[in-house]
This record gives C-alpha cells, structure tokens and sequence, in this order.
C-alpha cells in the first residue's frame, strides 16, 4: 500500500519510527522503494552527490524537475518529497509557480529551507493543496550566511528560537520537518513540540523519522564522512541489502546510535 502523510502522521502517533533516503533517478527510487523505505528525498544534495558542486546553490529548478519526474517513474508506493532550490521560493509568487511544477512532474510534497520568515509562504502552499516539509537547523542553502556547515541551535538562545520557529510553522501548516545536524535534546524537543512528524539527519534518536544522503549510506562519496552518516553497504552483501538494513535500523531504533549523536 502507498505511503501518504496520513501513514506518517499515524506512525508519529503511534511512536513508530520511519525511513527516508535521497534518491535521483528511476533505478535507485525503485530499489529503494522495494525496499520498504517509506519516503525519498530529491535533495537539492544532487547538486554535491551528481553534479559535483561544492553547494547546492548551484542547482536549478530545472534540475529538479528533471530528477523528479525520474523518481516518480521508478517509485514502488513510498512518499515523494521534493527540494525547492536556492531561491526558486524567494518570494510566495514563485514559490507557488515552481511548486507546481514539482508537484507535476510527481513530488507529493516539497521541502523549504528556512525560519519564520516562511510561514506565509507555507500557508500559502498548504492552502493550494502543497504539502509542505519544513527544513529548519544546518540548512545547506544558507552555507554562505552561516560562514561554513556547522551543528546549529547550540545554547539555550539559539535553541529556544528554534522551537519557536517550528511551532510557528507546524501552526502555519507545515506537514513535516526535517532537521538537519542539532543537538539530540533539541531535536527531541522539536519533536514534542510540533504535530507534524519530524524527520532527523545528525539529530539524533528522538525524532520520528531519519533520513540519510543515499551516496552517504552507501560510502560511496568522497571524502570523510560526516560524524551522523553510517556506511550499510559495509556490513550488507548488496545495495539491496544495504537500504533494507537501514529501514529496519531506522524502525529498531538501532540507528542513530550515540556515535552518530551531537549531544550539544
Ligand atoms: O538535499 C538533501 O539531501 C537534504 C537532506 C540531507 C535532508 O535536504
Ligand atoms: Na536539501
């Protein structure tokens, strides 16, 4: 059966944890949907992981689209979340314009990066039948304005401005968080504070949803990895394997474990 976000929405009801991957193309979005992740992410991290940028400012909503409506075709019944890219939501009239086109080309919901300043725009969207996903904390469009990836909401000021934002916009009508490189009792805080479901990466175990950069998972990108990401293709005999190793992580509660933490 179709995942949709009344599953998700029951499963943070419930206290079940649930999966998210990133995919970008057909053949991976139906291995990893056969593979009962419940959602996939066309992040604007293909900018990184398929163009070789070194941000995703680069990526178009031409881009996006195109890797969409690839998705769509491979996708086996999970939830589809599309990023809107650096500056395609600057104002609520070209939010709804490129919002559609994502929901044309198949998304079932799409993601924004920001704080309170996008209330409106996610009123707006929800009101015009666009789920909207909400990405609050590292928010990687912001790299240049942040001076550098770094774990945000550090210290009491900084966290209780994050809860505040959020609460803000679950009440606007966000349907779903990502939170992105907190520390866990933030992370957990948010959690408790909003309705939507929240889905961590490098948030530690308390949110109700993990998502991971699939080259990540993979270790297949370059680099060292970050401290939240866990190579499953390591201890698995396949890619198969892998991404049906990290579902069952997720749903046992076995990944993210402290290793993966920032605890402040
Ligand atoms: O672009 C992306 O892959 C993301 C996830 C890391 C949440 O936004
Ligand atoms: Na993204």
């Amino acid at each position: 059966m179709a995942v949709t976000i009344k599953t998700l929405r029951e499963r943070k009801q419930n206290g079940e944890k649930f999966a998210m991957l990133t995919a970008y193309d057909a053949t991976f979005a139906r291995a990893i949907s056969d593979a009962g992740i419940e959602t996939m992410l066309i992040g604007d991290s293909l900018g990184n992981v398929l163009q070789g940028h070194d941000s995703t400012l680069p990526v178009t909503i031409d881009d996006m689209v195109y890797h969409t409506a690839s998705v769509a075709r491979g996708n086996q019944g999970a939830f589809v979340i599309a990023d809107m890219p650096f500056m395609s939501y600057g104002t609520p009239e070209n939010a709804m314009d490129n919002a559609a086109r994502l929901m044309r080309a198949g998304a079932h919901m799409v993601k924004l990066e920001g704080t309170d300043w996008m209330a409106d725009t996610i009123a707006r969207l929800a009101n015009r039948a666009v789920p909207v996903c909400a990405h609050l904390g590292l928010t990687p469009q912001f790299v240049n304005k942040f001076g550098g990836f770094r774990v945000q909401g550090r210290g009491d000021e900084q966290a209780d401005q994050m809860v505040a934002h959020a609460k803000q916009l679950d009440e606007a009508g966000a349907d779903l968080f990502v939170l992105e490189c907190v520390p866990a009792p933030l992370a957990k805080r948010i959690t408790e504070a909003v309705s939507a479901p929240v889905v961590g990466i490098g948030a530690g175990p308390d949110t109700d949803g993990q998502v991971l950069v699939m080259h990540d998972m993979l270790g297949i990108s370059p680099g060292k990895p970050p401290r939240f990401v866990k190579n499953f293709l390591a201890e698995n005999g396949s890619i198969q394997e892998a991404f049906e190793a990290y579902g069952a992580a997720v749903r046992e509660r076995h990944f993210p474990a402290d290793e993966h933490t920032f605890q402040s």
